[in-house]
């Protein structure tokens, strides 16, 4: 499942958990990574001459994988937290997140943060929002691999609610989710989406910032920003 590769041009190897729409996910036929940290990838690719080659990852087994220098670097609505920042180097922000948390149509006793004391709460492993869980009174926190599993079990009625990232759970309710599902606008926290490199690679991370730069200046970024979340 990695892009093709033209002859000559120099590979990046980049690193992503393809279970995270509208960031990252695979199309129908499951043949191509989709979304908009992907676009985002391949434009600063081109953008610094390189080939992007994307490799789909476990989400808590990416950290590791830029430090066994298997990839380049990680794009993957990783949020840029001090935990993370011990141990890689971010680029400058490129998206502004938050987590928020979904139930099921049919509960009308969860309606804000407060309420998920006490409750059953699906979250990705490794995930900002399964940190966040934890911190919840005697809350239950089941982990799983991927974003969809969380809303599977959900539907399934086998936890009370999700926690994950705002755009991610607006997309799944947009996409038919709203059949099972509804979320609310509490923010429980606010967060900002970073590529993460190698700290033994500054070089390469001053280029990624100044391709993020060149593309927020052209116009390239919201066009792709257009095209995954409208105007
Ligand atoms: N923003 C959250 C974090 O950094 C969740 C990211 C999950 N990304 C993914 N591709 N599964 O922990």
């Amino acid at each position: 499942g990695s892009d093709t590769k033209k002859s000559d041009a120099k590979v990046l190897r980049i690193g992503t958990n393809a279970d995270f729409a509208p960031f990252e996910f695979q199309d129908v036929d499951g043949k191509e990574y989709v979304g908009f940290d992907m676009d985002l990838a391949r434009a600063i690719a081109k953008e610094m001459g390189y080939q992007a080659d994307i490799q789909n990852v476990n989400f808590d087994g990416l950290i590791p994988a830029l430090e066994a220098g298997n990839i380049d670097m990680i794009i993957s609505g990783m949020t840029v937290t001090e935990e993370r920042k011990q141990k890689v180097a971010f680029s400058k922000p490129y998206y502004q997140s938050g987590l928020t948390f979904v139930v099921r149509n049919d509960n009308d006793t969860i309606k804000s943060f407060k309420d998920l004391e006490g409750k059953t709460i699906a979250v990705q492993i490794g995930t900002t929002g399964a940190n966040k869980a934890r911190e919840i009174k005697d809350a239950t926190v089941k982990e799983f691999n991927s974003s969809a599993d969380t809303f599977l079990e959900l539907k399934a009625g086998g936890v009370d609610a999700v926690v994950n990232d705002r755009p991610v759970n607006d997309y799944f309710l947009a996409q038919g989710g709203t059949k099972d599902a509804k979320t609310f606008p509490e923010i429980l926290t606010a967060e900002d989406y970073g590529i993460a490199i190698s700290k033994k690679n500054p070089e390469l991370a001053k280029q990624i910032d100044e391709a993020l730069e060149k593309l927020q200046a052209n116009g390239e970024y919201d066009k792709i920003f257009e095209k995954w979340f409208g105007k």
